[in-house]
């Protein structure tokens, strides 16, 4: 029998729902919000009430483009966290509601292992290779920079975690700096893309293990430019190109050689990237490169496979279904996953 699952994404700022027939996308809408653009980042308030007013219309149109109707739907999957909690709020009690009225089961799904697990996601038409376990991953958000040992679709082990800030909010809050608004890791892309990534050096944290840290490097940032723009105040409108490449350079090298020395340590050579930041075209360049040095089977999502969205959300519930691991209605949000 065929598994038609619906999917509820809304742990930020934007709100998506996706159809999954098994393990195939049917349709996966995402409504953006541009109202947090001018706040330099996501505010909460004006988030889950976006939420509340995307919600309806984006599910009716995500079933309409899958031209399936709802009694096909098996099951609903939404984001359980972590998350800002108004927002997930929304999209929890609207799966609910749903999942009631059409008495199907109800399947939580943790955001994080769904960035991951959107490794798994097919589409019609297009051959795909899947990566086989272990599998390790390096998923990088915009609240989270962890490494993964993924040991099957449902168990994953972190064996590498940020002491402070994520990979994503090194991009945002430097980009903030410079003046750029929210979010400003696709702007950094495009500008390092013109510039010279050697033009200036930033230090590389010394962090223990597996782990990271990117708050030095935003601090080291900051007072980079506000010396240089003591001597020169358009120092940063001529030299962002130089700007960009140079700090695009130095937080991928920070990801690259923690991997590296994870895949050296657990001798894992089925290696991907996961989440927001993995949309930035040096960091699937530096991949390329780094797998065919080390001999890694590399697997790097489609663009709108690494930010947020729904089909993630989708393929992960229909593991879970395969697994019948559901839940029941009095389940609550959770922030802190
Ligand atoms: O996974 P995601 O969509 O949301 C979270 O779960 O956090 O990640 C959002 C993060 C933001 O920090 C954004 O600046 C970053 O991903 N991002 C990028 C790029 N596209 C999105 N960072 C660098 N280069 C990009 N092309
Ligand atoms: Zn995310």
């Amino acid at each position: 029998m065929a598994v038609t699952i619906l999917a509820i994404e809304s742990s930020c700022d934007d709100t998506s729902v996706a159809v999954i027939k098994d393990g195939y996308v049917l349709s996966n809408l995402i409504a953006n919000q541009d109202i947090h653009m001018s706040y330099g980042g996501v505010v909460p308030e004006l988030a889950s009430r976006a939420h509340q007013a995307n919600i309806v219309p984006v599910t009716d149109q995500a079933i309409v483009k899958a031209g399936i109707s709802t009694e096909d739907i098996n099951a609903v999957a939404f984001t359980r966290g972590p998350g800002l909690l108004g927002s997930l709020l929304v999209g929890t009690s609207f799966a609910k509601g749903f999942a009631l009225a059409l008495d199907i089961p109800l399947i939580e799904v943790n955001h994080l292992h769904a960035h991951v697990l959107a490794h798994f996601i097919l589409e019609k038409g297009k051959d795909k290779k899947l990566p086989s376990f272990p599998f390790l991953c390096l998923l990088v958000s915009g609240g989270h920079t962890r490494i993964i040992v993924m040991k099957n679709h449902l168990e994953m082990e972190v064996i590498g975690n940020t002491i402070d800030d994520a990979a994503g909010e090194a991009f945002d809050k430097c980009g903030k700096v410079m003046g750029f608004t929210y979010p400003a890791g696709p702007l950094i892309d495009k500008l390092a893309d013109e510039g010279d990534m050697n033009a200036f050096v930033f230090a590389k944290p010394v962090v223990k293990g597996l782990d990271f840290s990117f708050s030095g490097l935003k601090t080291s940032f900051l007072y980079f430019l506000r010396d240089r723009l003591k001597d020169d105040p358009d120092f940063i409108e001529k030299n962002k190109a130089d700007l960009c490449a140079s700090l695009q350079h130095i937080i991928i090298s920070i990801l690259i050689s923690k991997l590296i020395k994870a895949s050296t340590m657990t001798g894992i050579r089925e290696i991907g990237i996961a989440g927001g930041v993995s949309a930035n075209s040096g960091l699937r360049k530096a991949m390329n490169e780094e797998a065919v040095k080390r001999h890694w089977n590399l697997f790097i999502p489609e663009i709108r496979y690494t930010t947020d969205n729904a089909a993630m959300i989708g393929i992960s519930g229909y593991y879970k279904y395969l697994r019948g691991e559901f839940c029941g209605h009095e389940v609550t949000p959770l922030a802190r996953y």
